[in-house]
């Protein structure tokens, strides 16, 4: 096998590194807070298993049966009509995009690494101007920190698959697994954790509303890096011998796991703070900082590793969103990484440079465009629109073009044939059908 290429476990930690990110500890707790908790959690589960996972193999089958960029590879399966398949370039544009956003939140988590360390906001409304004030008004600050993860991701992905890639995963995720648990165990011993469980496993319909069910579908596309060629890439290091569904349910399971974990933590936070959990987007920058104040050292302790641990979670996505860009340049293009990697970089830097220009007070009305300002654009496009396109994609690409003897191929020795017919359905009907429900209503063409 080729020597830049991932081993089997470096495989899986890697693409458990992508999948895991802020769409786990950040997104997830608000989302659930938000639309009601145990019957939102269930029916995540539920879109999880039964679209995230159909599409996750789909991606992984492409992966490893070419082993080459993305691009190649849909050529390589689709040879008769090979000359469209040039066009899939597009899903690099995806990452390009959801990365200039995503960096800024990357350089929002490294500087609040510093103000738990140093300087916890003592209220609600102390850690609310903070935050705000970071967002709208300290450009510096932002940019220097947003600098700072966009060379930690850049100079990682110069480094290549094995010296860049795997060499991050193999020291961070175990790290983020080890805060996590510390944190899970901590979170037990805490008045509000009973709360917690209650409120993420008992279904309360109060909140739920069928907009909730897209959110869900949503997000089980968004956390699990699903829909621009990320895991399809990272895959290219399979040989056919791995047992791809294995390691597909291992990755999504984790993914899961470590999204119900965060919750929990987070709540159990919350509800011994005598708060409620529903805080929206605002609750990890806002709500955590003013009660990790309360608790006192342990609660300097608990932020500072909290931070890193979503410093890390996100670093390692970052990541995995820029690479199958690279990965195409140097294989096609013949570029060299470097050459690739600081071109692409420099690209999303200037795009992220003028998002987060968008959020301040100086200059959002120059950077807003209708009812949204640039980063909101950024990410409303990627999300509700490119993403899903991306999904839908290889929901039919292999649902219906490639070689129904090659899919069998990759797939009947891990699933066996009743698997495989449950698994071949949802990917010709039940993925596109709900990625383009999902679609029609976050663009608002059908509101639900
Ligand atoms: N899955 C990551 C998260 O939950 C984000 C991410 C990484 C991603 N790579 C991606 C999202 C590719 C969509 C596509 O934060």
């Amino acid at each position: 096998m080729n020597k830049n290429r991932f081993t089997r476990l470096g495989f899986i930690l890697a693409a458990a590194g992508s999948a895991v990110g802020l769409g786990n500890i950040w997104k997830f707790p608000y989302i659930t807070g938000e639309n009601g908790g145990g019957v939102f959690v269930m029916v995540y589960l539920l879109t999880v298993i039964f679209i995230g996972m159909s599409i996750f193999i789909a991606e992984v089958v492409l992966g490893s049966r070419v082993n080459k960029d993305s691009v190649s590879t849909v050529e390589t399966l689709a040879p008769k009509s090979k000359k469209y398949w040039r066009y899939t370039g597009f899903t690099f544009l995806i990452g390009v995009i959801i990365l200039s956003f995503y960096a800024i939140v990357v350089g929002w988590i490294l500087n609040y690494i510093v103000i738990a360390a140093t300087a916890l906001p003592s209220s609600v409304s102390e850690a609310e101007t903070v935050f705000l004030g970071l967002l709208k008004e300290d450009i510096v600050s932002q940019l220097i920190y947003y600098t700072l993860g966009f060379l930690i991701i850049a100079y990682t992905i110069s480094k290549g698959i094995k010296k860049g890639i795997e060499r991050l995963n193999n020291v961070l995720m175990p790290a983020l697994l080890i805060i996590l648990l510390c944190m899970f165990f901590y979170s037990m011993t805490l008045d509000g954790f009973h709360q917690a469980v209650e409120f993420m496993f008992y279904p309360n319909f109060e909140k739920f509303h069928a907009s909730s069910i897209i959110i869900a579908v949503g997000h089980a596309f968004f956390t699990l890096s699903l829909g621009m060629a990320t895991i399809i890439t990272y895959s290219a290091s399979l040989g056919k011998d791995v047992n791809i569904v294995k390691a597909s349910i291992s990755i999504v399971t984790l993914d899961t796991l470590i999204a119900i974990v965060s919750g929990l933590i987070i709540f159990a936070i919350v509800y011994s703070a005598g708060q409620e959990p529903s805080k929206g987007p605002g609750l990890v920058f806002i709500t955590l900082p003013a009660i990790f104040y309360e608790m006192g050292s342990i609660g300097n302790l608990m932020a500072i590793a909290f931070f890193i641990a979503l410093a890390f979670a996100s670093i390692t996505s970052s990541v995995s969103i820029l690479e199958p860009t690279v990965m195409y340049l140097v294989e096609r293009r013949k570029m060299s990484r470097t050459k690739a990697t600081y071109g692409v970089s420099a690209f999303f830097y200037l795009l992220g440079v003028f998002a987060l220009l968008s959020n301040t007070n100086e200059f959002s009305s120059a950077l807003t465009f209708g009812s949204k300002n640039l980063f909101d654009w950024l990410d409303f496009v990627t999300a509700a629109i490119l993403l899903p396109i991306g999904g839908i994609f290889v929901a039919l690409f292999v649902g219906y073009i490639m070689d129904k003897n090659v899919v069998r191929e990759a797939l009947i020795p891990f699933m066996g044939e009743k698997f495989f017919a449950i698994w071949l359905f949802l990917i010709k009907y039940v993925a596109p059908l709900a990625i383009i429900i999902v679609m029609l209503n976050e663009t608002g063409i059908l509101k639900f």
